[in-house]
């Protein structure tokens, strides 16, 4: 009881000297009567957590992520994009709201009946883990909401460990000689991930509040009036959360907030603005992973300066070689920075930047560390000139740079072997097939094996036991896991099975397009094998879904004529179950229809419908052909129309596909 009162509620029931009398007293009993000691004595708790991770959680609406504002122009244009789609008059009122973007690590609570039953981690924004336990924990996270809330909520918020609280957590780690964190959020995310929630429980996490997922009932008609319903909640928001009013405002509180970002006790990386209304949040809707209402406006980069030591060239999956500056550490925004991308050899060129150099670098967000530019007063006198190497430092073989390519590649494909690895690992990465227990390093080492070639071989693993029972520190129970979590991901989503492939350009967004127009593996591997005639109607369909260029088909199409890639293909479809793309369970009678919108449309912009329709498990096309199941036609329709009517397909004007979506 003084267990659960202390560590999970955080509001020990007696002080902390009669606590360790009593578990003295406890301890003493318990050896001298060995039999009186139970299954879950708080004795046998000590210095033993459990040995299990967390499990798994699947998010009933899906977290998403924002879109990045950099620049004043930029917010301009997502004020402008917004009123375009909602079509308002320049008189029209567009409130925003504006909210510190909080750098903590996002999770979402579920109250039921007002209770808090479940917390999760965001984790890919589909599937989190449950921490439930160790956000008790946390102060601002009430067990139980006060006042009238829906049956159902889920909040949504950021956690994060205040400055001061980091500063003296990274103290005692060090006299502990423990593990010293890079950052506040490292520490935050180092705390919600406890497997022991007594550790947890000594780190004083907070949260802020400011969204939500899936509700029973509507929670407001404004972002801002959600706000105080999370107050009023007994939930905490951002202070410094306010309404803006046009762009002005809007920069305006972006400059007023930079000034007070260092006098902050937690660390932002920006402003989050969000469409105040929530009916025009609704009708804004999504582009692929967020939300078309919100946007998040970004702080400018920390810099720092330091030595070059060198320049090393490392060879990525796509056989690219990528020039990294390797650095004298130096701390940037708290996180030590050793490396730091120069993305090519143009680059260097530009930037001059030779080894020995003094070099301004910058750190933005998550991303790679960046260089800025030399200081070329403090240029030692011997610094020469940068040489791009023509040869893959790998695998020997010629690397080549296309004409209007910035990137020179090897020539070796998978006979190179950092493209053969870095495509494996890429395979197995947590948003591909999300290989448990398959990090890089092992990766490498069973590559350098022969017991790992390409990525077929990951699920002809289990012949390998007893070679990988012999291998240095992995014991009968990580091959066991290690197999089994392979097992496990023999069924595979169709969109996440064409992720993993690693084409080039062919990103999450793009393979879920993919997997969505064409449904499963063999009508997808059959229409780019038709495709790869210009002139086939194959051709025409793939460069019509919105999203997918010439340059990208470019890519897909070189990719699936490649003779061994076809063989890998074929090797996975064997070994595999990929499951057909889920079309989104929508009771709808558009679900999986095909529509070509043309003409003008009075009551909603082109875009808007183009939303309506996806939302609503529909394909919206370019153009009319055989495979078109709906064309929705406005006034002024021309070809398209004549067309649909030539090959009899359904055709509606504006009001009939109000009907059609409204029900
Ligand atoms: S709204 C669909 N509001 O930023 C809207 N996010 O880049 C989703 N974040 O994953 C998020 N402060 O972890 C929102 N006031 C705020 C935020 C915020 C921090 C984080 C959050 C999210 C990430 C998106």
């Amino acid at each position: 009881m003084h267990n659960t009162a202390y560590y999970q509620r955080d509001a020990p029931l007696v002080s902390d000297a009669d606590y360790d009398t009593l578990f003295q007293r406890l301890l003493a009993i318990e050896a001298a009567h060995p039999l009186l000691a139970s299954e879950d004595s708080p004795s046998r708790a000590v210095g033993a957590p459990p040995a299990q991770g967390f499990t798994k959680v699947r998010h009933a609406v899906p977290m998403l992520s924002l879109g990045n504002a950099f620049s004043a122009d930029d917010v301009k244009e997502f004020l402008a994009r917004i009123r375009r789609f909602l079509n308002l008059e320049d008189d029209d009122s567009l409130d925003i709201v504006a909210e510190p973007k909080i750098d903590g690590l996002s999770v979402s609570l579920r109250y039921e009946n007002g209770s808090l039953v479940r917390g999760a981690t965001r984790g890919d924004g589909n599937e989190g883990e449950d921490i439930t336990a160790n956000l008790r924990t946390i102060n601002d996270i009430p067990d139980a909401l006060v006042g009238d809330a829906p049956e159902i909520v889920e909040i949504r918020g950021e956690v994060y460990l205040p400055h001061s609280a980091f500063s003296a957590l990274n103290a005692e780690q060090e006299a502990a000689g423990a593990k010293v964190f890079a950052n506040p959020r490292n520490a935050a995310a180092g705390s919600l991930r406890q497997l022991d929630t007594r550790v947890a429980a000594t780190r004083p996490l907070r949260m802020f509040a400011y969204a939500w997922g899936e509700v029973s009932t509507e929670v407001a008609a404004t972002q801002s009036g959600f706000l105080e319903r999370l107050d009023a909640w007994g939930l905490q928001t951002n202070p410094l959360s306010r309404i803006c009013e046009g762009l002005d405002d809007i920069i305006d509180n972006y400059a007023a907030l930079l000034t007070q970002r260092p006098d902050l006790d937690y660390d932002i990386d920006g402003i989050v603005y969000k469409v105040d209304r929530l009916d025009f949040q609704q009708r804004l809707g999504f582009v692929s992973r967020a939300p078309r209402w919100a946007i998040a406006h970004k702080f400018p980069a920390e810099q720092a300066t330091t030595i070059l030591r060198d320049i090393e060239i490392q060879v990525g999956r796509t056989g690219a070689l990528t020039p990294v500056a390797r650095l004298e550490p130096v701390s940037v925004g708290g996180v030590v920075v050793s490396n730091a991308t120069l993305h090519n050899e143009d680059e260097i060129r530009r930037k001059d930047v030779r080894p020995g150099d003094t070099l301004v670098i910058q750190r933005a967000g998550d991303v790679i560390p960046q260089v800025v530019r030399a200081l070329s007063n403090k240029r030692p006198k011997n610094a020469e000139p940068f040489v791009f190497p023509e040869i893959c430092p790998v695998c020997g073989s010629e690397a080549v740079r296309d004409e209007d390519e910035a990137v020179r590649r090897c020539t070796g494909g998978l006979i190179c072997p950092a493209q053969a690895v870095e495509r494996l690992k890429h395979f197995v990465s947590r948003n591909a097939f999300d290989i448990e227990g398959l990090g890089s390093k092992h990766v490498t080492t069973l590559y350098a094996d022969g017991i790992l070639f390409g990525p077929a071989d990951i699920f002809r693993l289990a012949a390998h036991r007893e070679v990988l029972l012999e291998r240095e520190g992995w014991g009968e129970q990580s091959v066991e896991n290690l197999l089994e979590a392979i097992e496990e991901r023999r069924t595979i989503p169709l969109d996440r099975f064409i992720y993993a492939l690693g084409i080039r350009q062919v990103g999450q967004a793009t393979a879920r397009l993919l997997a969505r127009t064409y449904g499963n593996l063999a009508e997808w591997r059959a229409a780019m094998a038709t495709a790869r005639e210009a002139e086939s109607e194959a051709y025409t369909e793939l460069l019509n879904i919105d999203g997918i260029g010439e340059s990208v088909a470019g890519d897909l199409l070189a990719f699936i004529h490649e003779e061994h890639n076809r063989q890998v293909l074929d090797d996975l479809d064997a070994l595999l179950e990929i499951q057909p793309f889920a079309q989104p369970e929508r009771n709808s009678e558009l679900s999986g229809k095909t529509i070509v919108f043309t003409g003008t449309l009075e009551k909603m912009t082109r875009s808007e419908a183009k939303a309506r329709a996806e939302a609503m498990g529909a394909k919206v096309s370019g153009s009319v052909s055989a495979k078109t199941d709906l064309v929705v036609a406005g006034p002024g329709a021309g070809s398209k129309a004549r067309k649909a009517t030539e090959l009899g397909i359904e055709t509606v004007d504006e009001d009939g596909w109000i009907e059609m979506i409204t029900g």
